[in-house]
């Protein structure tokens, strides 16, 4: 019985091909003309007039952060729900943050948003400060949950209305597009101040590891990246007028990245079939739904998320599918739980923990086959069937 993982990379011809060019013509470091096409190519894909390439989503966001700037002394709204490295970039700035619940499709709730703004906060000048600290709230970091879309639409309502700064962690997202709506056509990642993705192992596509940040404002990309290559004012003679930092991406990553895109579109029609088929066959499982993607999103289906009926059934399922060879995941620990983060502010979180104890992310590489997804389900019914 092989082994079915919970996500891997799908590399192909391309990927070897364009990585040896890359590493053939000597242009193995940051410099290199796969790292400019990768950045446009993934431009003209969001269709946003620019990108700039980076070392991890995490790099992205950090540097998002700074170039947008996030205040040391600021307050930055985070989700709870959402992998730690959305978070942690607002910490490295010296900033705070607030953290936010979810909504039924897993990312930021924006009625717990406005109502946070216009309860907890007051405006002087066009600017938003918390009540019981006095402090500006200058940001949010919105995150696109397994490929969903975040309701863009009335989270920029908000945004627009208290001028919060708006970063999209987009890192599990990228071809996630609307449909219909105010924001037709526009893809996750473009309707913020800046938007950014992944490119680790586990992504829809990867270098292995990298990251993009996308932005309608040629200056902030500039000075993402200046910032992102070291502050060199003058790269003879070494002058610098500012702390940057090396999160650059290198070409061979680049090169990977550019075969990478030319599939993407053919990986999300793999995940979308296979997504429809769990849909199908789970139907008739009691205790059991698939967490479904918004309206009038098309979504890239980066990851399949089980709902269970509760905490225990789900760490029964994990180990019983374990022993069956198939690896599942339990969704993130909520982040306001974890150590560094539990003296922060949290407003009204409540479906982050229905969520948080009854979520599990099922087997959904690009490269999972019928006969894998039919595996996988038949082990979850047989185990639902044996517990009743
Ligand atoms: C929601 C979210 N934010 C941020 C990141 C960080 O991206 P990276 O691993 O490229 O640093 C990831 C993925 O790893 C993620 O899933």
């Amino acid at each position: 019985m092989s082994y079915i993982p919970l996500y891997v990379p799908n590399m192909g011809e391309k990927e070897t091909e364009y990585a040896v060019d890359a590493v053939s013509t000597g242009w193995v470091s940051n410099v290199g003309a796969y790292v400019k096409r990768f950045e446009n190519e993934l431009a003209a894909y969001v269709d946003i007039p620019g990108a700039v390439a980076c070392q991890s989503g995490t790099a992205g966001l950090h540097l998002s952060l700074i170039a947008l700037g996030v205040h040391p002394d600021d307050l930055v709204i985070v989700p709870t729900l959402t992998f730690i490295a959305s978070v942690n970039p607002v910490r490295y700035m010296g900033a705070d943050v607030i953290f936010m619940d979810c909504d039924d499709s897993l990312c930021m709730d924006p009625e717990k948003l406005r109502s946070f703004c216009e309860d907890c906060c007051y405006t002087i000048n066009d600017t938003l400060y918390h009540k019981e600290s006095n402090r500006k709230v200058s940001a949010v970091v919105v995150v696109h949950v397994f490929g969903n879309m975040a309701d863009m639409v009335s989270i920029m309502q908000v945004a627009r209305e208290f001028n919060l700064l708006v970063i999209e962690d987009a890192t599990e997202a990228i071809g996630t597009v609307y449909t219909d709506g105010e924001f037709k056509n526009r893809m996750a990642g473009t309707m913020g101040d800046t938007g950014v993705y992944s490119f680790n192992g586990n992504k829809i596509i990867t270098t292995g590891g990298g990251g993009m940040i996308v932005s309608r404002d040629e200056e902030f990309l500039k000075k993402v990246k200046y910032l992102s290559t070291q502050a060199k004012d003058d790269e003879l003679y070494f002058i610098h007028n500012d702390i940057g930092y090396n999160y650059r991406m290198t070409n061979v990553q680049a090169a990977i990245g550019v075969a990478q895109l030319e599939r993407i579109e053919s990986f999300i029609e793999i995940k979308t079939s296979n997504f429809r088929l769990y849909e199908v066959l789970l139907g008739d499982i009691p205790g059991i739904s698939l967490m479904q993607m918004r309206e009038n999103v098309r979504s890239n289906y980066w990851m399949h998320g089980l709902l269970l009926s509760d905490s225990d059934t789900r760490d029964r399922m994990i180990k019983y599918l374990e022993n069956k060879k198939i690896q599942t995941r339990p969704v993130w620990g909520l982040i306001h739980e974890q150590k560094p983060y539990k003296s922060c502010i949290t407003y009204k979180i409540e479906k982050a923990h229905f969520y948080g104890d009854r979520v599990l992310n099922i087997p959904c590489s690009s490269g999972l086959t019928e006969a894998d997804v039919l595996r996988v389900v038949e082990c979850i019914r047989l185990m639902v069937t044996f517990s009743e």
